[in-house]
């Protein structure tokens, strides 16, 4: 099948606007999240109000992501957790509106930063804006659960729309339970790591194309590399 043949993917399966079928099991991971972000939503809020922990480069790929945006440029900030993100999105000339999995999180998004629009929504049922912002919202999706969110995350975007990724980068599964439970949050919680360039692979096979990577190595505040994807839905 050549490329235009598809509609610009090298591989199906996915690269249509049909939501991907979800299984008992993806309902249970999501589950799980959802009642670990509610269990730390305050100590989440408390401990990030802004964007403490971004260097300036990160904060650069959120501008270049913006810079792309069509007028009105309406972003969809796909797991806001507590809303931290969307002053910054709006100081940049955007329309922000959040949705989070966790009702913990978007009680304090709608409590802290109440003057954007917020809701429970998960990453597999979203509404339609000019960009997507997914900033550490997929680092709790397993591997085999990436292609049903990225076609979704594709299906609700503006043809000619962009789509950021955040994560951190690396290879396997990390339990992050620890570091939540030093501090008396009984949650489990892994993290899946990945790389920008295979981010980049799956978000191709859903009909995205890449516009910008970023790859860095951990700065003296954190454990982990991390990246950023920037990529295009084609109009
Ligand atoms: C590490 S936090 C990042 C939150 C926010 N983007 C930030 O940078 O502060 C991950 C967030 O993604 C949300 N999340 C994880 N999986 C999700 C899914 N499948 N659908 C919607 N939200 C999800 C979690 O509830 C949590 O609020």
């Amino acid at each position: 099948m050549t490329d235009s043949a598809n509609g610009g993917c090298n591989r199906p399966p996915v690269c249509d606007d049909r939501r991907m079928e979800r299984t008992d099991d993806d309902d249970a991971a999501d589950d799980a999240v959802r009642r670990a972000y509610d269990t730390v939503a305050d100590a989440y809020a408390d401990a990030f109000t802004s964007t403490e922990p971004e260097l300036p480069v990160d904060l650069a790929m959120i501008e270049h992501f913006v810079s792309l945006l069509a007028e009105p440029r309406d972003v969809l900030d796909a797991g806001c957790g507590a809303g931290r993100m969307m002053p910054l999105l709006a100081g940049l000339g955007c329309r922000v509106q959040g949705v989070d999995l966790s009702p913990g999180m978007i009680q304090r998004a709608q409590r802290d930063h109440g003057q954007f629009p917020s809701r429970v929504a998960a990453l597999t049922d979203l509404p339609l804006p000019d960009g997507v912002l997914s900033w550490y919202s997929t680092i709790h999706t397993p591997d085999g659960e990436l292609p049903g969110v990225l076609t979704e995350l594709r299906r609700v975007l503006r043809p000619g729309g962009h789509i950021l990724l955040a994560f951190q980068s690396g290879k396997g599964v990390t339990d992050v339970s620890p570091a939540y439970r030093d501090r008396g949050h009984d949650v489990t919680l892994r993290r899946h790591n990945r790389s920008a360039d295979r981010v980049a692979a799956e978000l191709r096979t859903v009909g995205m194309e890449k516009v910008a990577l970023l790859e860095r190595a951990a700065a003296s505040h954190e454990r982990t590399a991390q990246a950023v994807v920037i990529a295009l839905r084609p109009a």
